[in-house]
């Protein structure tokens, strides 16, 4: 299994940026889609979830603090990450441990120990995402429940043109192509799903955007380019991450009466039947 732009990380500056990435998008993100998910039982059950690709933990103790009563078991692919978590800092009811779900057996000691499974920001980059999902439907008992958020790039969306934004979204979507990480993945989720034996329960888009976000939206975007820039520079060279940040903040405050754009979000919600 190949995990796209993600695949084995190890370089510092890359992995310093998607520390910062993943921490903004926890910040930034993580409370409207905690809302989302405990309108949708997340956690009701209380039986424990399971996390595959948790990173560095960002997300994970994030949403251990949001449950405090939920035990979430993470489970990352890539070694260099989980060195990146702080384990003595981290919330008592979240943990990671190092496993590809999908290629290796899951920890024996989470045997019986979820009826949950969340997934955020994983199967974009996941060259089989339907083997991971299978490891998953297999792992769950009957009535389990599985939980994904996840982007589609092809709702990026600005009017009028917004130079630095349009950048930004079309280094996106050309260093995921080249990388092997999948920007279209959102509009698969139902077809992926149920591939793997689930029933889709909830699928929803939601369109955040620069007016309701403010200057989020612009911090959001400036990350991802660096992230961007870090894998790839050959394709989102650092003249052209310059040119997105000044353009960005230039219209730091004033944009909101200028533009609208979109940052797609993808939620789906499924049962094991
Ligand atoms: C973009 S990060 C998302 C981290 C976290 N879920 C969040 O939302 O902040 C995706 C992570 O998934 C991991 N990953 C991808 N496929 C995996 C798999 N099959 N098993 C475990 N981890 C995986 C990658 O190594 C990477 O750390």
């Amino acid at each position: 299994m190949k995990l796209g732009i993600m695949d084995q990380i190890k370089d510092p500056a890359l992995l310093n940026a998607w520390e910062a990435m993943l921490d903004l998008q926890t910040r930034l993100l993580g409370p409207g889609e905690v809302d989302w998910l405990r309108a949708k039982g997340f956690g009701r059950g209380g039986r424990g979830v399971i996390e595959p690709g948790s990173g560095d933990g960002h997300y994970g103790s994030y949403l251990a603090q949001c449950f405090p009563d939920l035990r979430i078991h993470g489970l990352e692919a890539n070694g260099n990450l989980i060195a990146r978590f702080d384990a003595a800092r981290a919330p008592s009811n979240y943990s990671i441990d190092l496993c590809t779900v999908g290629s290796d057996p899951l920890p024996v000691k989470l045997s019986g120990a979820f009826d949950q499974c969340f997934l955020r920001f994983v199967l974009q980059h996941v060259s089989d995402p339907v083997d991971l999902l299978r490891a998953v439907h297999d792992a769950l008992p009957p009535g389990g429940r599985l939980y994904i958020i996840e982007e589609d790039h092809f709702y990026f969306a600005a009017g009028p043109a917004w130079a630095p934004y349009d950048k930004a979204t079309s280094a996106w979507s050309r260093v995921y192509q080249a990388g092997g990480s999948d920007g279209s993945v959102g509009r698969k989720l139902p077809g992926l799903v149920t591939e793997a034996g689930f029933e889709v329960t909830d699928y929803d888009i939601v369109l955040r955007n620069n007016v309701e976000m403010g200057n989020d939206f612009l911090d959001l975007f400036c990350q991802a380019s660096r992230v961007l820039h870090h894998t790839s520079p050959e394709l989102l060279p650092v003249t052209e991450l310059h040119s997105i940040h000044q353009g960005f903040q230039a219209d730091r405050d004033s944009h909101l009466a200028r533009f609208v754009a979109t940052y797609p979000q993808i939620l789906l919600s499924a049962t094991k039947s």
